[in-house]
């Protein structure tokens, strides 16, 4: 069972994030309310979780009040087909989600620890709203825990915030925070104006928690030098105002029942074969590409290299098909609208120059699909491409090996994906040089069966899951609360 029981048993458990795992909508069709599951590795992750365990999660409704669901706190219990824990809404205005959501968060946080400071905007009024929306989602916390022994675990960059705040009213409670993507080198955290006060916040947490340990190292660093905290290398710990945030590397992963399962359910092999012939009409092999539609993907990058393979090596034009799925993202954000244009451009002239009567290159579908769907998808793909220029951890990686049911697949994974750091046995490329791109997706073609096959098993007697992350940060979290309450005064 999940070690949070054994580290808290008498703490209630509340996960606090910017994105909510379920969105209700009002649907003018159906004439109901639908829900939908929004995209990324945040929600997808953490879902499972709180099935498991139970408890509440605390977010940003993103969509509408279900009058008939929710309750006088805007409370309701999800998952729709199976309720095991409970959603509470934080409701954003317009100028909440311009300022702190589309602004301080995606305009600033996001691109700086992306390492894209010129995609930065710094405007007062992001940084004015986004202190303003965290304080809003500490006192819904504090309204959840009042009177009540409770473990609250922060996620993501929406809300560094948070935690401090939540410390000076209630000292007692256990803070933790997971930060789901890359945590920059001090050269350019410190471009942000107020890289102290982030800071502070998040050494408010018992513990603070990161995908890789450079991203840790990083942390601390900026922690001595922007925030003058006390650094313990070697314990890994971070002291400010007599408080102490342990800092640790937990990579997470994900549900790999669940992916496999939905690989090998009734109908998949027919369903494989639809997708052949509908996509590789001509045989020969697919490749499949999952990303949001975001620049720190690298989706520019992964079609230059398509292109120089379908250029330089003319024998896989009609062989090798490729199906990218872009789920839409941020598009209120011009870097983000730019992009999807600028990728649709790219794609339009592929499919013109290397198409064919009945056979497109490459299939763009700008949409999110289901993970059932999504599993069918990898389990069909002869090889998938992620190309990440900078990326947290990613999921895809992981999603695709474990839906490998036949083992014949090759996974090229960026080496700026976190996820390349654990999975050691996939061909790790380099999206900077499409070349060298180009020749690794031939390579994998040309990968005699038993090689793929063997390749593919290493990697699936690697993956670890979710449940195996979650241990490990419950136990450093464990300690790290056992720690805070010996030091605090009685
Ligand atoms: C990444 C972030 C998450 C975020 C997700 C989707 O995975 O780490 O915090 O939820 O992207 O982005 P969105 O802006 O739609 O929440």
């Amino acid at each position: 069972g999940p070690l949070f029981r054994e580290m808290f048993p008498d703490r209630r458990f509340v996960v606090v994030s910017n994105r909510e795992p379920y969105e209700h909508k009002w649907s003018q069709e159906v004439g109901e309310m639908e829900v939908r599951r929004p995209a990324g590795g945040l929600t997808s992750a953490l879902d499972p979780l709180l099935q498991a365990l139970g408890g509440m999660w605390v977010a940003w409704g993103s969509g509408e009040a279900d009058a008939a669901a929710v309750d006088s706190h805007h409370r309701v219990q999800v998952p729709p087909e199976n309720p095991s824990y409970t959603l509470r809404r934080v409701w954003l205005t317009h100028h909440d989600i311009h300022r702190y959501y589309l602004g301080f968060s995606n305009q600033f946080l996001w691109p700086l620890c992306h390492l894209r400071p010129d995609l930065t905007r710094v405007r007062s009024r992001y940084w004015e709203r986004y202190r303003r929306v965290n304080r809003r989602f500490a006192d819904a916390v504090l309204e959840e825990v009042q009177g009540k022994d409770a473990a609250i675990w922060f996620q993501d960059y929406h809300l560094a915030l948070a935690p401090l705040l939540v410390r000076a009213r209630r000292p007692d409670l256990t803070l933790a925070h997971f930060w789901h993507i890359p945590f920059p080198p001090i050269d350019i955290f410190r471009l942000a104006p107020q890289a102290g006060y982030l800071l502070r916040g998040m050494l408010a947490n018992d513990l603070m928690g990161f995908h890789l340990p450079i991203f840790a190292d990083n942390f601390l660093r900026c922690a001595k030098r922007l925030a003058g905290a006390e650094v313990d290398w070697e314990a890994r710990t971070a002291t400010l105002d007599g408080h102490t945030c342990q800092v640790g590397a937990f990579p997470i992963s994900i549900d790999i029942d669940q992916f496999r399962q939905a690989a090998q359910a009734d109908g998949v092999e027919e369903q494989m074969q639809r997708i052949r012939q509908r996509y590789a009409p001509k045989g020969g092999a697919i490749g499949i590409g999952v990303d949001r539609m975001d620049y720190s993907k690298g989706l520019p990058e992964k079609f230059k290299a398509l292109e120089f393979l379908w250029d330089r090596y003319p024998e896989y034009r009609e062989r090798f098909t490729f199906i990218q799925v872009a789920v839409p993202s941020r598009s209120d954000i011009e870097a983000y609208d730019d992009l999807s244009q600028k990728v649709d451009n790219q794609v339009r002239e592929i499919n013109e120059r290397f198409g064919t009567g009945d056979w497109r290159p490459i299939h763009l579908i700008k949409q999110s699909l289901p993970v059932d769907r999504l599993a069918i998808l990898y389990r069909t793909a002869d090889v998938c491409m992620i190309s990440s220029l900078q990326d947290g951890m990613n999921l895809v990686a992981k999603e695709y090996v474990a839906s490998q049911i036949d083992g014949n697949g090759v996974l090229l994974l960026s080496l700026f994906a976190g996820a390349a750091e654990e999975m050691t046995e996939a061909t790790h490329i380099n999206p900077y040089d499409p070349e060298g791109c180009a020749l690794r997706i031939r390579d994998a073609l040309t990968l005699p069966a038993e090689l793929r096959k063997a390749g593919m098993r290493r990697q699936q007697e690697a993956l670890t899951g979710i449940y195996d992350w979650m241990d490990d940060l419950f136990h450093a979290w464990g300690g790290a609360a056992a720690g805070s309450a010996a030091a605090r005064p009685p």
